[in-house]
């Protein structure tokens, strides 16, 4: 039987990390403050944005709360961005995706500063990541490095075969294991012999967004196995894109559905407002 990642336990870590590191931030009269945009009710974003505030609250970052109507045009966001962004007294720049249609993401997402950008999504924030300079990381990935690292799993030097290739996870988490040094191999939904592709992961990344597709036939022996899907299935229970229950019985380690990748992505968002504050003050 595997070995359980706990990404609850994990991002507690991170997050403790986080507030002793702000506290002393505010010792020197420094508060980091970030935005978070929420445009419409969708129930979904609106539970993510209220984890997020509950998470500054704990690692004692200020949070400004911008909720606005579905009706919202794009020209009325892109002016509140423009706003944040000249705004001194403000440090990271969160606008929950998705936006209703009528607003182009794309142009929401480049018109925020990459000095605030706190979730890594600016062309600018990924050229850095892709040239392993310094800049935001994009949280999920970011998150599934420091799951890898605190569960004591090697990268160094290991085949890692990520599958999906998303802007917001596929594409950064093969940037983020390459600048870790491991042999990185990205596999999509045009690959051809999916199955002999993951059967070589020595770290297996699975972001396909199809819930538990990857069974245990997938699956080399021993191998560390990271679920980013989450899934309701009908009668409201949780997975991922990964079948645990079977995976799990020749996996070496292992991301539980729910409690493994998703609370990590906030704790690294936390953790860039963070860095953004302190970037802030040193300029
Ligand atoms: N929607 C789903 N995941 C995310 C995320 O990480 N950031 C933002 N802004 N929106 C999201």
């Amino acid at each position: 039987m595997a070995e359980l990642i706990d990404g609850k336990k994990v991002s507690q870590e991170l997050k403790d990390d986080v507030r002793t590191e702000v506290e002393g931030l505010k010792d020197k009269g420094i508060e980091p403050v970030l935005a978070v945009i929420l445009v419409g009710q969708d129930p979904a974003s609106t539970v993510y944005v209220n984890n997020k505030k509950k998470a500054c609250e704990y690692t004692g970052i200020r949070s400004l709360s911008y909720e606005l109507p579905e009706e919202t045009t794009e020209e009325e966001l892109l002016e509140l961005i423009d706003k944040l962004n000249e705004d001194d007294n403000c440090d990271g720049i969160l606008v929950q995706l998705p936006l209703p249609k009528h607003i182009n993401e794309d142009k929401i997402i480049k018109r925020i500063s990459p000095d605030k950008d706190v979730d890594g999504f600016h062309p600018e924030s990924v050229g850095r990541l892709s040239l392993g300079e310094r800049g935001f990381k994009s949280c999920t990935p970011a998150g599934v490095i420091e799951l890898l690292k605190r569960s004591g799993t090697q990268i160094d030097g290991k085949h890692a075969v990520v599958v999906g290739r998303s802007n917001i996870v596929g594409k950064p988490m093969a940037m983020l294991l390459l600048r870790e040094n491991a042999t990185v191999t990205v596999c999509h939904s045009h690959t051809a012999n999916l199955k002999e592709l993951t059967r070589l992961a020595d770290i297996l990344i699975v972001a396909i967004g199809k819930p538990k597709f990857i069974d245990a036939s997938y699956v080399k022996e021993g191998a560390t196995v990271i679920d980013v899907g989450i899934h309701r299935l009908e009668g409201k229970k949780l997975c991922g894109d990964v079948d645990f229950e079977s995976v799990s019985k020749v996996a070496g380690k292992i991301t539980p559905v729910p409690g493994g990748v998703g609370p990590m992505t906030i704790a690294e968002l936390m953790n860039n407002c963070m860095e953004a504050a302190e970037m802030h003050a040193n300029k």
